[in-house]
């Protein structure tokens, strides 16, 4: 039913409401508007609450940080030894128990997996969802399908050590206003990739107005307020608001990997993270790689004021950012890459509705298209106009004691390679992506025992995730002769 003209009264309580906050400006055009446009405007600006705008946008714009009043500054250490283990060095019995205690987690139905899918991928330059990209693979899968078959493998390897069949690991898949329509599309047109559409859910995180430099809520156009997705710390009120908490409690999810659509090589559900993650018994726990220099664009988990904590790419400081390790000259203090793969215990989710609105919002300073409020034209800024708020997903990271939290360093070449940039950019573009899905295959089927020749050294074997999940499964492979490039399907 298309929405309906708010009542005199109904419209005059908003008014009221918006120009008591200083933010009246929204309804400049509202009387010249057709009545469906009346509709749409009152229905989008019922959805906010601009006090709490005015808040979160002034604490955003003037975080303590920024004060140069003398207070003590934060404290920020590498995360102490005690809260993290490495892959590379830890005792390989020890990881064969994680991994076992993962996958008997994943039979017994506890294990849920949530995607954040709701970026817009502006670096990319591309203006499909990012999850639908095709990095050039040779079966020419897209980033969901990878994820997908590797969710439908970990299931069956899990039901194989059960002895048992049906194991679920249901999906949530995070999207935003922009991505939700083109990403449902893309699942139905796809068979939902071979998982059962029951235990797929896509749904939809929240938007933010976007704010002016001088605080006003900027109109997109006469009829439409400018808005943005909330950032990917948008999924803890999505995950409440979606009923997806509900659903998990229903099927007695208790484990919960959640990471971001862009990595290629993201181990879906991990045995190994989850047991880990379990066996400790925190209630967070997160995978890190080590930074590839001073100015790569990720984040860094560190520890600030005896809380872990990340430091943000875009808010760090880079004398801080180029320190280097006392102990070990050359190599970076702070080098704990995030690569936002997270665990979370079911039980640290259930609080959600307690904190979610206590989550800061950072800013990001953007050209922003808007409605001149005498011409009523739209006009597109040549420079930064005004701001987007996001929450960011590791901000709540600081909520946790040090012991309810972990942190897992894991091999890059394994697990870590996102899709950034447009292709030529050389670094995080479509290439490096397929590059190393193809390097790994090849050290997979060479660890099987099988010799790969190539004319092109950097030539690589795709190996479907549909027959293995992390390396296991390919001892048919050896004494064999594979030339790379070569696709490796299951029988
Ligand atoms: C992110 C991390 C950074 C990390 C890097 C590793 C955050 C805030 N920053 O940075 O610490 O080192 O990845 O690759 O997480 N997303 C949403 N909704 C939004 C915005 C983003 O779901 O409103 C999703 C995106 O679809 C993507 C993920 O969050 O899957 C990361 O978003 P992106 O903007 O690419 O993060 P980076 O700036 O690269």
């Amino acid at each position: 039913m298309a929405p309906q003209e708010p009542t005199p009264q109904q419209l005059s309580e908003l008014k009221q409401k918006y120009t008591l906050a200083g933010q009246g400006q929204v309804f400049t055009f509202y009387d010249s508007l057709s009545s469906e446009d009346k509709a749409s405007l009152y229905q989008q600006l019922a959805l906010f609450d601009p006090t709490y705008i005015n808040t979160i946008a002034a604490k955003a714009l003037a975080p303590p940080e920024t004060k140069d009043d003398g207070a003590a500054k934060p404290s920020l250490e590498p995360l102490p030894d005690s809260a993290r283990a490495s892959i590379m060095d830890s005792k390989p019995e020890d990881i064969d128990r994680w991994y076992s205690e993962g996958l008997d987690l994943i039979a017994a139905n506890k294990v849920g997996v949530v995607l954040m899918a709701g970026g817009q991928g502006t670096r990319l330059g591309s203006s499909a969802p990012k999850g639908c990209f095709d990095i050039g693979l040779p079966s020419a899968k897209s980033l969901f399908q990878i994820q997908a078959e590797r969710i439908r493998k970990v299931e069956e390897l899990a039901a194989k050590k059960a002895g048992i069949s049906g194991v679920t690991v249901p999906w949530y898949v995070m999207t935003s206003g922009p991505t939700r329509g083109p990403t449902e599309q893309f699942f139905k047109e796809h068979n939902y990739f071979g998982l059962k559409p029951e235990n797929v859910f896509i749904f939809e995180q929240g938007v933010l107005p976007c704010i002016s430099n001088d605080g006003k809520i900027l109109l997109e156009s006469k009829s439409k307020v400018a808005v943005a997705p909330d950032g990917n710390g948008g999924i803890y009120n999505a995950l409440v608001e979606s009923k997806l908490l509900d659903d998990m409690k229903t099927r007695g999810i208790e484990h919960i990997h959640a990471y971001c659509v862009d990595n290629c090589l993201v181990k879906v559900a991990d045995p190994v993270f989850i047991g880990f993650s379990a066996s400790l018994n925190v209630d967070i726990a997160t995978k890190v790689v080590r930074k590839r220099n001073a100015t790569e664009s990720v984040g860094l988990i560190v520890c600030k004021n005896g809380r872990p904590d990340v430091v943000e790419y875009s808010e760090i400081d880079p004398a801080i950012a180029a320190e280097e390790d006392p102990k070990q000259p050359g190599v970076l203090r702070f080098r704990a890459a995030n690569i936002v793969n997270h665990y979370y215990s079911f039980r640290f989710l259930e609080t959600i509705p307690q904190w979610a609105k206590t989550l800061p919002h950072h800013v990001a300073r953007k050209k922003i298209p808007y409605a001149d409020l005498e011409s009523g034209e739209t006009v597109k800024p040549t420079k930064p106009n005004g701001i987007k708020l996001e929450q960011f997903v590791f901000d709540v990271f600081p909520m946790l004691s040090m012991s309810k939290f972990a942190c897992m360093e894991v091999r890059r070449e394994d697990e870590f390679s996102p899709l950034k940039n447009a292709r030529g950019t050389g670094e995080d573009d479509p290439d490096t992506s397929k590059y190393d899905i193809m390097a790994q295959g090849r050290r997979w089927v060479q660890a099987a025992g099988a010799t790969v020749v190539s004319e092109d050294p950097k030539a690589g074997i795709e190996v479907s995730p549909l027959l293995s999940y992390g390396g296991e499964g390919l001892e048919k492979f050896a004494g064999q002769t594979i030339t790379a490039p070569a696709l490796i399907n299951v029988d």
